[in-house]
C-alpha cells in the first residue's frame, strides 16, 4: 500500500537535465484539492526559465545525440521510460491524486496504463517514420522523408496532468524532438517526476526539460519564444485562441485541443442499462472534468422519465469521498474557482428554467475540500447555456430529441465538436447517426475510452491536429521531398 502520509518533496524545474531552482528564487504552493492543505512548494519557471529550457532544447536538437542516434536506440530509452512509469506506479498515482483531487481508483487503473501505454506505444513508431518513393520521371529519384520539427513546447492542462505527458511528449520523443514541458500550476507534480524517470531512463540532456509555472508567465513565455518551432496545447479555447493568435508572430506550427460539450444519444432501442451506466461514467468520470465529457445527455422523448429516473438513482449512489481511499468514484474540482464555476453553472441552469433532478450541491468531506455532487439537470433546452458552455463539472444537461434527424440536428447544434455518443441496437441507426456527427470521436455504445493507438482530437472549435495514434507522430514530423537526378 502507498503511504499516503509519506510528505511530497519540493519539485524544481528539470533543464538540461538537471534539476533546479527558478533563475528568480520564486515558488508556489500546489494544493491538495480535498483537504485544501499545501502539499509542497513548487519552483516557479519565470522568462529567464523559459529561456535556459530552450536553449537547452536547442542545443539538444542541433547538437545532441537524440534527433541523430539510430531510431531503435531513442524507442529503447522510451520504452523504458513507460516501464519506469509502472514500476513508480504507486507513487505517481498518489501524486496525482493528491495534486488533482481524482480518485485513486482513476490514478493508478486508468491514467498509470494510459501513460506508461503511450511510452510503449510510440517508442515503436521511433523506426516506423518512413516516407515514400515517388515515381514523377525515370530521370529522377524521387522521395520523400520525415524528420523531426524541431523544439515542441507543450502546455497542457489539470485535469490530466500525467495523461498529457504521455499523451504529447511520447509521439513529439519517439519522432526526435525535444521539448519544453509546461504543466498547469495547479498539478505540476507528476510531470516533474516523469521528467526526472526520463532523465533515468536515458533521455540525453535538454530533450525533454519540464518547467512548472503559471499560465500567463511561463506559458506565454514558451508561446512567444522564436526557439520553440510548434506548440501543442490543451486546455480552454479563451487561451487556445491566445496561443493560436501568439504563434502567428514567429509562423509557428500549432496543434489545439479546446474541449467540448459532447452529446451522449440515447435512442429508445438502446440497451437501457448500458446506456445508464455509460452516460454517468460519460458525465462523472474524472468529476466531469474531462475535455470529452458527454455533458449533453440527449435522450429519446418516448425513453426519456425512465431512464432520467434511473439515472438519477445512480447518481445519487455516486457521493463524494476521500480521492485516496480505493473505493472512491467522485473525487473533488481541482480547485475553489472552479467549483464556483461549476456551482455558478448549476445557478444558471436554474434560472434558465432546467430542474435539478439530483445533486447541484458542494459536499464537503471530513468538512473540507472543493467537492461537487453528481447532478442532472433535466428540462434543458439546447439553446440555454447550460447546453451550449462548457462546465467542466459533475453536472449533466438532458435534452429530450424526436427521432434521428431531430437528435443529429441537436447534436450539431454547438460550436464545439471533440466527441459524441451513440446508444442503439439498431446498427444500420448507429452507423447513419456516427456518420453525421460532427465530432472527431464517436462512441457506440460505449463511452470514454481511449488508446494510444487511437487518434483524438477536435471538429470546429474544439480544436485541430490529433493527439495519439499514427496520426500525432506525423505531426509531431515534418516531410522533405528530395530530387535527385540520375541520368
Ligand atoms: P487554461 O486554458 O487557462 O489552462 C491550460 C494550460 O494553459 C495551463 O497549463 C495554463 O497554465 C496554460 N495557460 C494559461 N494561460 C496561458 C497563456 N496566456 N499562454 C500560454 N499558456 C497559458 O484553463 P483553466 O483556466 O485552468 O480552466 C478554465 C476552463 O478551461 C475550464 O473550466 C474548462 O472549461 C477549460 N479546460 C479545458 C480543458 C480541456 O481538456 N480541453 C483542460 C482544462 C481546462
Ligand atoms: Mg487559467
Amino acid at each position: 500500500m502507498t503511504d499516503t502520509l509519506a510528505p511530497v518533496k519540493p519539485a524544481r524545474l528539470i533543464i538540461n537535465g538537471q534539476a533546479v531552482d527558478a533563475a528568480t528564487g520564486r515558488t508556489f504552493r500546489t494544493l491538495n484539492p480535498a483537504t485544501e492543505d499545501v502539499i509542497c512548494d513548487v519552483a516557479e519557471a519565470g522568462p529567464e526559465d523559459v529561456d535556459r529550457a530552450v536553449q537547452a532544447a536547442r542545443a539538444a536538437f542541433a547538437d545532441g545525440p537524440w534527433p541523430r542516434m539510430r531510431p531503435a536506440e531513442r524507442q529503447r530509452i522510451l520504452w523504458k521510460l513507460g516501464d519506469l512509469v509502472l514500476e513508480h506506479a504507486d507513487e505517481l498515482a498518489r501524486l496525482e491524486t493528491l495534486d488533482n483531487g481524482k480518485p485513486i481508483f482513476e490514478s493508478r487503473q486508468v491514467d498509470i496504463p494510459m501513460v506508461a501505454g503511450c511510452f510503449h506505444y510510440f517508442s515503436g513508431w521511433a523506426t516506423k517514420l518512413t516516407g515514400e518513393t515517388i515515381p514523377v520521371n525515370p530521370a529522377y529519384f524521387t522521395y520523400t522523408v520525415r524528420e523531426p520539427i524541431g523544439v515542441i513546447g507543450a502546455i497542457i492542462p489539470w485535469n490530466f496532468p500525467m495523461i498529457m505527458v504521455g499523451w504529447k511528449c511520447a509521439p513529439a520523443l519517439a519522432a526526435g524532438n525535444c521539448v519544453v514541458l509546461k504543466p498547469a500550476a495547479e498539478t505540476p507534480l507528476t510531470a516533474v517526476r516523469i521528467g526526472e524517470l526520463g532523465l533515468e531512463a536515458g533521455l540525453p540532456p535538454g530533450v525533454l526539460n519540464v518547467l512548472p509555472g503559471h499560465g500567463t508567465v511561463a506559458g506565454a513565455a514558451l508561446v512567444r519564444h522564436p526557439g520553440v518551432d510548434k506548440i501543442t496545447f490543451t486546455g480552454s479555447t479563451e487561451v487556445g485562441k491566445t496561443i493560436m493568435r501568439e504563434c502567428a508572430e514567429t509562423v509557428k506550427k500549432v496543434t489545439l485541443e479546446l474541449g467540448g460539450k459532447s452529446p451522449n444519444i440515447v435512442f429508445a432501442d438502446a440497451d437501457l442499462e448500458a446506456a445508464v451506466r455509460g452516460a454517468a461514467t460519460g458525465i462523472f468520470y474524472g468529476k466531469g472534468e474531462v475535455c470529452a465529457a458527454g455533458s449533453r445527455l440527449l435522450v429519446e422523448q418516448s425513453v426519456h422519465d425512465e431512464f432520467v429516473a434511473r439515472l438519477s438513482d445512480r447518481a445519487k449512489k455516486l457521493v463524494p469521498a476521500d480521492p485516496l481511499d480505493p473505493k472512491t468514484r467522485l473525487g473533488a474540482l481541482v480547485n475553489e474557482s472552479q467549483m464556483k464555476k461549476v456551482l455558478g453553472y448549476v445557478e444558471t441552469g436554474t434560472r434558465e428554467g432546467a430542474r435539478v433532478v439530483v445533486g447541484g450541491q458542494r459536499q464537503p468531506v471530513n468538512g473540507k475540500g472543493w467537492f461537487v455532487q453528481a447532478t442532472v439537470l433535466d428540462g434543458v433546452d439546447n439553446a440555454m447555456r447550460v447546453a451550449q458552455e462548457e462546465i467542466f463539472g459533475p453536472v449533466l444537461a438532458v435534452i429530450p430529441f424526436d427521432g434521428p434527424d431531430d437528435a443529429v440536428r441537436k447534436a450539431n447544434d454547438i460550436f464545439y465538436g471533440l466527441a459524441a455518443g451513440v446508444w442503439t441496437k439498431d446498427v444500420k441507426k448507429a452507423h447513419a447517426v456516427a456518420r453525421r456527427l460532427q465530432a472527431g470521436t464517436v462512441w457506440v455504445n460505449l463511452y470514454n475510452f481511449y488508446d494510444p493507438g487511437m487518434p483524438f482530437g477536435g471538429f470546429k472549435g474544439s480544436g485541430f491536429g490529433r493527439d495519439l495514434g499514427a496520426e500525432s507522430v506525423r505531426e509531431y514530423s515534418q516531410l522533405k521531398s528530395v530530387w535527385m537526378s540520375i541520368e
